[in-house]
């Protein structure tokens, strides 16, 4: 069964221009990517009209909380 921190990143975006989900990028760190431009590579983040200025940010805090960063 999974968690509520589960199913609330399944629910929240991790990429706003391309609704990526946050789970997903959370996959991907799990998956061993330990940077924006490999998680972008595996997931697809950052290709929106923002050019990743957002999700960037975003990635970069989950990183730092799971001290890879
Ligand atoms: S929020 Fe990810 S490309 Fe704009």
């Amino acid at each position: 069964m999974a968690t509520e921190e589960e199913i609330l990143a399944r629910m929240k975006p991790g990429c706003l221009c391309t609704g990526i989900k946050l789970h997903r990028i959370i996959k991907a760190i799990e998956d061993g990517a330990t940077t924006f431009e490999q998680i972008a590579r595996i997931t697809g983040i950052g290709t929106g009209s923002c050019s990743g200025k957002r999700c960037r940010q975003k990635v970069a805090a989950i990183l730092q909380e799971k001290g890879l960063a």
